[in-house]
């Protein structure tokens, strides 16, 4: 529970981008999580909206479209209905799910804009940009491709460099070509506004210092943030495709509006309030979103994942401050990457499962279900279609559909296809029930805490209860010998099946709705939208017996079908196969080099003795190897491959007379060679000899 007590809470998910359909590693992130909260507030009977939408504009969108031939409107045209049934085909329940092309987000968003500009939020900057002559536009962020000015690979994106993982801005890249039309670009002066985050770093200091409750994950990159400082950040971008800046703005300050528009991230997490003022519209109270964004009993709670942090939890709450009025977010319990099959997710590579076409091959629950086991909530996590199988057939078929299915058949076969009565219940009756009791505010407590997998854990510990009580009752053997017990077996079971049916639900929704069909169970409150103040049976009174003697059941069906080693083996193989068919996997020999230069490279065995995580940076670490004679610091880009605990201790090949480079504003002295597989697996290559042994 929050320290604080709130009347009603307000959940969003990451606005996905419009510019490709949504996969697994989205669903891990941002969405089921929401959807297992948004689900269980509900069954509590809690006020709760949950709003999400496309996310239709940035520079994504406009590169999609080029690689296409087509406008960035026909991009979105097309994903955005595909996400938005992907997301319903998987029983994400939004309240309301929006786009950002809409005109009630330009309104929003330029609402957001003018009254900033009218407090003086924002200053105003003139610099020179660089400027495609070719195409006759500004080139923002991906639009340039160049040399990365720290490390030096020579395919930096303008505003990040994949390799270092420094974040950059185009006019810092070296030997700049612009993407569009492969110019050089010039340098033009253009104007643009920033928002000096700087100044709001005390006072979102003082706020977080009030979230000590956050995840670790979150409050880490957090506090890498205000190290460093914040800095003024530009929210407007020379390109014709976002949110305009308002006319009025621009002309009061004698800049040409014309192809100025707002920053994708300064616009996109307004998409949340724009998406409520839509809702509150089709609720028929065009001004009901005022009470879930401008009223301190609401709970403001934003799902997301590890990449969109700093926006949610700096930017944005510092816009919010801004405007003056609004709540800001009191969690953000961010979620970190899912990996697939042993490798990282790459839409790029086609190393991907893409929601789309999972739910032509499965039920969507079995998804669901195997996510929520194995969420990344504080550390990365993988899928792998062999533990999809295993959860399924001995988890979900084994387990829960298994008890079900055996308490149902007894009930037909043996008492007419109704509860029987429980008559002098045993004492393992009494405290089975006695324990049922207490699941649905254990369960509770892993919720209200965002510990969804072990709210999933404790979900199936009713049916473990179910199964263990079932078969230590034997009722195939009381049956003959003792009806009374063999019908408060199947009473008590029927009971749990019942329990199950309404604590599933935020997990397995369509499964739960099955399961209550079975048990022709009536009445329960449902935790789709619109829904949350009903009455009804909710998670409160799941835990008492809910079915009366003589309840008549209804037609039994099977919950949970098996997954077959060939329904497997299919998705991996069609994996792989989209992962190949990228092209060749690994890149062409270099051309030959004369023994000379090979020999004037010095390649000496080193000892990794400390290692560290540099600041704002995802990629490098810093290490202190020994290498016989000295020590040496040296950066390494392996942060996304290994913990830096994992490598102290190892032995590697370094390459040792290699001019020192300036990385992140530390010195790199040399650099450490690995192997790196077709999947991007990196592995030292090491040896037995002593530090400092030269390898030749
Ligand atoms: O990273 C992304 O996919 C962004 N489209 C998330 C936006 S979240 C919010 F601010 F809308
Ligand atoms: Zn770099």
């Amino acid at each position: 529970m929050p320290a604080k007590s709130f009347k009603r809470t307000l959940i969003t998910s990451a606005l996905p981008y419009a510019n490709g359909p949504v996969h697994i590693g989205h669903l891990a992130g941002a969405y089921l999580p929401a959807d297992l909260y948004v689900r269980y507030l509900r069954l509590q009977g809690r006020d709760v909206v949950y709003v999400c939408g496309s996310d239709e504009y940035g520079v994504a969108i406009v590169m999609r479209a080029m690689a296409e031939g087509i406008t960035p409107q026909e991009v979105v045209d097309h994903y955005h209905p595909i996400i938005r049934d992907s997301f319903d085909g998987v029983g994400i329940s939004f309240d309301n799910y929006s786009r950002t092309s809409r005109e009630i987000h330009t309104d929003t968003s330029q609402d957001f804009f003018r009254r900033l500009s009218e407090r003086d939020e924002f200053v105003l900057k003139r610099d020179e940009q660089l400027y495609d002559p070719e195409a006759g536009v500004f080139l923002a962020d991906r639009f340039v491709r160049g040399t990365c000015p720290l490390c030096g690979y020579e395919d930096a994106y303008g505003d990040q460099c994949e390799q270092c993982g420094s974040s950059l801005s185009p006019s810092e890249i070296k030997n700049p070509r612009s993407t569009l039309t492969d110019a050089v670009p010039e340098l033009r002066p253009t104007t643009h506004w920033y928002l000096p985050l700087g100044d709001w770093q005390a006072r979102l200091e003082d706020y977080i210092k009030s979230h000590r409750e956050w995840k670790p994950n979150v409050l880490g990159q957090i506090r890498a943030w205000f190290t460093d400082g914040l800095r003024d950040r530009a929210i407007t971008r020379d390109v014709l495709w976002g949110v305009p800046v308002p006319q009025e703005i621009a002309d009061a300050v004698g800049v040409e509006a014309k192809g100025k528009v707002i920053y994708v991230w300064f616009d996109a997490p307004i998409g949340y309030i724009s998406s409520t003022r839509e809702w509150a519209a089709k609720q028929g109270d065009s001004e009901r979103w005022r009470l879930y964004w401008q009223d301190d009993e609401s709970r403001l709670i934003h799902f997301i994942g590890k990449d969109n942090i700093v926006f949610h939890t700096l930017m944005f709450p510092a816009m919010l401050m801004a405007y003056g009025k609004y709540v800001v977010p009191d969690q953000v319990p961010a979620n970190e990457f899912l990996n697939i099959e042993g490798s990282k997710l790459s839409t790029s590579r086609g190393w991907a499962v893409w929601l789309h076409e999972y739910l032509e091959d499965f039920p969507p629950d079995l998804l669901r279900y195997v996510l929520a086991s194995t969420l990344p909530e504080a550390k990365d996590s993988a899928f792998s279609w062999r533990e999809f199988q295993t959860r399924v057939n001995s988890e979900l078929a084994d387990i829960l559909g298994n008890f079900v299915n055996r308490a149902l058949t007894f009930a037909k076969r043996e008492f007419g296809n109704c509860v029987p009565p429980l008559v002098d219940p045993s004492a393992t009756d009494t405290e089975v029930i006695e324990q049922l009791s207490i699941f649905p505010e254990r369960i509770s407590a892993s919720y209200e805490r965002f510990r969804f997998r072990e709210a999933v854990h404790q979900t199936m510990g009713v049916a473990r209860l179910g199964n263990k009580y079932f078969n230590d009752q034997a009722p195939w053997a009381t049956r003959k010998t003792d009806r009374v017990q063999c019908a408060n077996t199947v009473h008590v079971s029927l009971q749990i099946c019942a329990a199950l049916s309404v604590l599933m639900e935020p997990v397995l929704p369509f499964s739960a709705a099955k399961l209550r069909s079975m048990l022709r169970l009536e009445g329960v409150r449902s935790s789709l939208p619109g829904s949350s103040d009903a009455a009804g049976i909710g998670w409160a009174e799941a835990g008492s017996c809910l079915l009366s003697a003589g309840h008549v059941l209804g037609r039994k069906e099977i919950l949970f079908s098996k997954v077959s080693d060939a329904a497997i083996q299919r998705q991996i193989e069609k994996l792989e196969s989209a992962n190949v068919s990228q092209g060749p996997p690994y890149a062409e020999a270099k051309p030959t080099i004369s023994y000379d230069d090979f020999a004037k490279l010095d390649f000496r065995m080193g000892l990794i003795i400390s290692a560290e995580r540099v600041l704002k940076s995802d990629k490098l670490l810093r290490l202190q190897v020994d290498l016989g004679y000295e020590q040496r610091q040296i950066l390494a880009g392996v942060a996304e491959h290994f913990e830096p605990e994992e490598l102290v201790g190892r032995s590697v090949v370094a390459v040792a007379n290699l001019a020192p480079k300036k990385m992140m504003g530390l010195e790199s002295q040399g650099m450490l060679l690995m192997a790196e597989d077709r999947e991007g697996h990196l592995a030292l290559i090491s040896s037995e000899s002593e530090p400092g042994a030269i390898v030749c």
